[in-house]
Formats: structure tokens, sequence, C-alpha cells
């Protein structure tokens, strides 16, 4: 592993205008560069690459970052990889320390884990076909889901006996270690007894990408049994569920040379696609698709087809991930099955062909899907047919135009048709969409659309003549710049001297009570911000930020850097009071974002002591609450009059 220092050092070094530079052309603008971004398409430059910050950013598409960042994005190196690059390309000798005790611990598990896998995979399927009691129950009942030799060759799969510690007893003689046994899911270990996890089920073991086996799902043989259908094995040092596709092994090369991955629920579906010579197929094991997953698919195709049972809880859960997915890039059809069929059994019932005609025939786009589906459901109900738009708007203002700009205008051609709203105020709402997504990088889920917006605004028809106002959206919610412009001022300036001996971060943490900030994040910087300043005894430079661990922080931060950011003349209008806008003017910045602050909050206690005033009766507490108002009033003039002199 690369020592920290090593790191510090590399991140240290590296410059972003060579960096950059190395990869494209950049013209000097001022104190910045500009070229033409190298992640979405352009003909005039939006692409900024600030020295000083040792940072870029492009205004058109959004993407910014360090070095590190560019390197990732760029020549899609891992962070590692990122480093020893700029280390060769600064020639720095990079220190490597033995890996700590914890991590080497973490791979001898896991590499037992493996092992032992490998030996159950081999077991049972030697149970399968080499015992009497797997082929007579294990065996025939793949006959007779008609899976041919081949194919329970090319799966691996397996069985496992009755008995109830046939597996225990054969590990145990190999020397396999209990708890180990235990860690993998195979056996179960009862104060009283321990017995085997799988018995009487066929097996289905789980590969990795490179075919490495990590778990197993069992599928239960007796119906009359009220134990679950699939018995699966436990997340552990090997098997992290969310990283894994079951299939995808077997199928990476199809997909591939197909480009594109069809997605289905269950273990069988893979299974019998592959036997029918459709091998560019994956399940998701019954629950929803998670990034990790669609990362793997990512790096072969971005053409995701889900084929889902046609009924109610198929449609729910293809349209479950979609979000997600649409957010990596794919895109993303779906094809409904004649209900009652999953792909096994249709590909079993129809063959190859009829498969592939059906699925020809009937893929459509999810998008076009769900709007469909939104309509249908809304009927001429307005409300619905507005909270059906704004959904759809949500999902199309999730494509990354940069990469897929033609998609994304089809959509909004297409919804502003088909949902009979004027094609630029759909416009308008895809982009807040985008815009609200852009300065707050973390995911989060969207609450539920319908009781996030506002009505909109409908003509004696029913129609949708206008959508609510940007600021009436409660999506939009505060969007706490004075918090914003504070943590800037922190991070940036919080070293310099605020007055004699004081600093700016000194001066902040005395004066800002963070624990009322209303944007957690912001919050959260300051708090890393100070646990570093007492940790180290000296305040973090920018780059601690900009190469800070946590991807959302980091984004953040690179984001509130920007000289973009800067107050804006709303903020003028709004308080109409003079702003500073010069970097080099540092105080100015700082004492007028402390001021901003101040005014927006004493202007909330205002707005709270008014409201208060109007529901009063009592005349005493009255009395007390006009004191309190002028006494408000009073300090917000005070304020005003300290920043407009300055
Ligand atoms: N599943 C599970 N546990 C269950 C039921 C289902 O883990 N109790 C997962 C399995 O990964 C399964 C998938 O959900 O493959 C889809 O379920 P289902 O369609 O019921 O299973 P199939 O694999 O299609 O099995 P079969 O056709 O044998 O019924
Ligand atoms: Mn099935």
């Amino acid at each position: 592993m690369i020592t920290n220092d090593s790191i510090q050092k590399v991140l240290t070094h590296a410059d972003i205008v060579e960096v950059i530079g190395h990869f494209m052309q950049l013209k000097k603008r001022g104190s910045n560069y500009i070229g033409n971004c190298p992640f979405h398409n352009e003909k005039t430059p939006s692409f900024n690459v600030n020295p000083a910050k040792n940072i870029f950013k492009c205004f058109g598409c959004g993407k910014g970052g360090d070095s590190v960042t560019f390197l990732e994005e760029h020549e899609k190196f891992s962070f590692v990889e990122a480093i020893r690059w700029l280390a060769d390309f600064y020639k720095i000798e990079l220190e490597e320390s033995a890996p700590s005790e914890a991590y080497v611990a973490h791979l001898q598990v896991e590499e037992s884990l493996r092992i032992i896998n490998d030996f159950a995979a081999q077991y049972f399927k030697n149970n399968l076909l080499n015992t009497e009691e797997g082929q007579n129950i294990g065996l025939s009942y793949f006959r007779e889901r008609g899976f041919s030799n081949a194919t329970i060759e090319k799966f691996m799969l397996g069985y496992s006996l009755e008995q109830w510690d046939a597996f225990l007893v054969s590990a145990l003689a190999k020397g396999f270690d209990k708890n180990l046994l235990e860690k993998a899911g195979l056996i179960k270990v009862r104060p009283d007894r321990v017995y085997d996890s799988y018995r009487g089920r066929v097996i289905f073991p789980i590969f990795s990408n490179t075919g490495k086996i990590l778990g197993f799902g069992a599928r239960i043989l007796k119906k009359t049994e009220k134990a679950p259908k699939y018995v699966n094995s436990p997340e552990n040092e090997l098997y992290v569920k969310n990283r894994v596709l079951y299939g995808l092994y077997q199928s990476r090369k199809a997909i591939n040379d197909k480009q594109e991955c069809f997605l289905v629920e269950g273990y069988t579906d893979v299974i019998s696609l592959h036997q029918a010579g459709i091998e560019n197929v994956v399940s998701s094991s019954g629950t929803s698709l998670t990034t990790g997953q669609l990362k793997q698919i990512g790096n072969l195709t971005k053409n995701l087809t889900i084929l889902y049972d046609g009924d109610a809880a198929g449609i729910k859960a293809a349209l479950r991930g979609l979000d997600m997915a649409i957010e990596e890039n794919f895109i993303v059809k779906l094809v409904l099955l004649p209900e009652g069929e999953d792909p096994d059994s249709f590909v079993q019932k129809n063959g190859s062909a009829a498969f592939e005609t059906y699925v020809a025939g009937n893929k459509v786009d999810i998008i076009d899907f769900m709007m469909e589906q939104g309509l249908k459901e809304a009927q001429n109900d307005p409300f619905k047919k507005s909270a059906v738009a704004n959904e759809i708007a949500a999902t199309v203002a999730k494509i990354d135009k940069g990469k897929n700009l033609g998609l994304h205008l089809h959509y909004i051609k297409e919804a502003s048709t088909k949902l009979n709203i004027d094609e630029e105020a759909f416009v308008g709402i895809v982009n807040n969409f985008i815009r609200e997504r852009l300065k707050k990088p973390v995911k989060e889920e969207l609450a539920p659309v319908s009781q996030t917006f506002d009505e909109p605004i409908l003509d004696e028809y029913g129609q949708i003549v206008s959508m609510p106002e940007e600021a009436s959206l409660n999506l939009y919610k505060k969007e706490h710049k004075e918090e914003w412009q504070l943590i800037k001022m922190l991070i940036e300036h919080g070293d310099k001297m605020y007055e004699a001996g004081k600093t700016v971060a000194t001066h902040f943490f005395e004066e800002i009570d963070i624990s009322i900030f209303e944007e957690p994040m912001a919050h959260d910087i300051a708090m890393i911000y100070y646990k570093y300043w007492q940790d180290n005894k000296a305040f973090p430079p920018l780059s601690f930020f900009t190469n800070y661990a946590m991807k959302s922080i980091k984004e953040k931060v690179i984001d509130l850097i920007q000289v973009e950011f800067t107050p804006s003349e709303n903020w003028q209008l709004k308080y109409n009071i003079e702003i500073p806008d010069t970097e080099a003017n540092y105080l100015d910045d700082v004492i007028s974002s402390f001021a901003y602050f101040k005014l927006k909050l004493l202007r909330k206690y205002i707005a709270e002591n008014l409201e208060e005033l109007k529901l009063c009766k009592d005349p005493a507490k009255v009395e007390q609450l006009v004191k309190t108002n002028l006494l408000l009033k009073q300090q917000e003039k005070q304020l005003m009059a300290v920043v407009i002199v300055k």
C-alpha cells in the first residue's frame, strides 16, 4: 500500500495545468486556463482550469475536481492508479508500506472462504452427479426443468443431501475451520447442535466476474415445506452482494459482443436463456439493482433491457432501479412478458426464435413506458397528470446531457407532446432539477412527487397552463446560501487574519453556532475543519478538502470554491446591499459573509416574532413581543449599517 505521506507528496506536486495540459490543449485566459471540455461535446470552451486552486471545472457539463479526479474521469483510472500515474509523471518515488494487520486478516479470511466455497461447490456437484439421492432427486429435478448436462456443467449446479450433517462431516474431515464454514453460510452452529444449511436443496453457485465462487443460492424441492424457497449465502469478506450479479461471469463476453444486457429476476431465467443460446443475461436475484451492480454491467455495455413478468409487481420492480440506471448513463428498455410467464418458462415453452421475436416486438423505452403508464393511471385528473410531468422531468434531468444529448432532447419532445405541456416550460422544469442536482452531489431519494410539488395552474378544461414558479416548488428547499458562503470563507480564508491576534477560523467558531445550520453538509464540513484544527494544531489547507476521501464532500467543496459561487446580483437585490466580489480582498468577503448570515437569522427571528404577535391574545405577552420586535429591528438596522458603511 502507498503510504499516506507519499500520497500527500504526490498531491502537492500535481499541477492541474500541467496534468490536464498533457491530455488536451489549454489556452490562458486571465489567471485561468480554458479549453474544450473533454467530457462533453462543445464548440465554445466552457472547461476552466484554475491554477491557484489547483482544480478544474466545466461550466457546461458540471464536471470538476482536482488532478486525481481528472485522471479518474479522463483515463478511467482508480484513485491508486491516478496516484501512480502522477508519481511517474513527476518522478516521485512512492513509499509503500506493509498493509495493515486488519487488512491482512481480512485478506486471509477472504482467501479461506474462497477455498471453502471451491470445496463445497465440488462436493455439491459430486452429490448431484454421483450419489443415488443426488441423481434421483436433484438431477431428475433439473431434467424436469429441461436443463441439459452441458448447462448443469456450465453453471456448476449441485445438490445438498438431506442428511443433517453430510457436508459438515466431509468439510471437517478436510480440516476446514468450523467458524469459517459458518461464516460461509454452509453450516448452522446452534448451542445444542451443528448442521448443514442447505439440506435437500439444489445448489446454484454464485460466481465473481473472474469465476471465483462467492456464495450459493439453494432452492428447495419439496413444495409442502414452510421453509423459504431459496436460501442464499450471507454477506462476508468474500461475498459483497451489492457488487455481484448472478450470471455475469458466464455472460460477460456475450454482453460485450451484443452490446446489450438482459436483466431477469431469477437464477433459472439466466440458466434457461443461456441454454437457449441467449447468453447476454444477468439476474439481480429477486432484489432491485444497486449502483454497484450497475457499474459492473456498465463496464461492458450501457444498453440495459429489463425482462419482467407483465403483472403489476413485475412493472413496479422494473421501475424501481430506473433512476439509478439513468444516472449511470444507461439506456433502459423494458420487455413485459405475457402475464404469468417468466423468461425461463417463456423460452422453454416457445423456443429461442419466438423469444427473440417477442423481445424485438415488445421492447419499449422505459421512460416512454413510465409516461404512458402514468397517464393511463391519471386518466383526466389534471393534478395526477402534473405529478406525472414532474416525475418524468426528474428522471429526464438525470440523463447526462454531455453523453446522451440526443436522448435528452428526444425525451423532452416526447414528454411535452404526450403530456401536452409547452416544450419550453417542460425544459424549464427539467433544468431546475438539473441545477438542483449539480448543487447537491449527495444522492438523495426524491420524495413522492405528488406530495412534493405545488399544484400547477390549470385552464378551465383542466389542461396545464403553467407550472408553479421555481421559488414555490417545495423541492427547492431553502438553498442556505448564507451557510455555504460562510463555509466557503472558512475553508478558503480560515487561516488568514481576521483582526489583530485572531484568524478568520477562530472568529468563525467563536461567532457562529453551527448547530443551527440547516444544511447538514455545511455543518459537517465545519465540524471536519474544527476537528482537523484540534488534531493538527493547524488549519486544514484547501487541498485537504479538495482531496477529501468522502466523495460528496470533496465534490461539494470543489463546487463551492468555484469563482461562480460568489454572491449573485440576486443577493444584492434581495438585501439591497453592496456586495464586494474581489478575490483578493478576502476580508470584505469574510465580513459580509458573517453579516449576511446574521442578517438572515435576524430576519427569521423577526418573522417568527411577528407571527407570534399576530396570534397572541394576552396583553402582557403582546407587550413583551413588541419589545422584542423593536429590539430585533434595531439590530437589523445596525447590521445593515455596518455592511453598507463598509
Ligand atoms: N429469491 C430468493 N428467495 C426467495 C425467492 C426468490 O432469494 N424466497 C430470489 C432468487 O434469486 C430467485 C429470484 O429471487 O432466483 C426470483 O425468484 P423466483 O422467480 O421465484 O425464482 P426462480 O429462480 O425463477 O426459480 P424457479 O423458476 O425455480 O421457481
Ligand atoms: Mn422461475
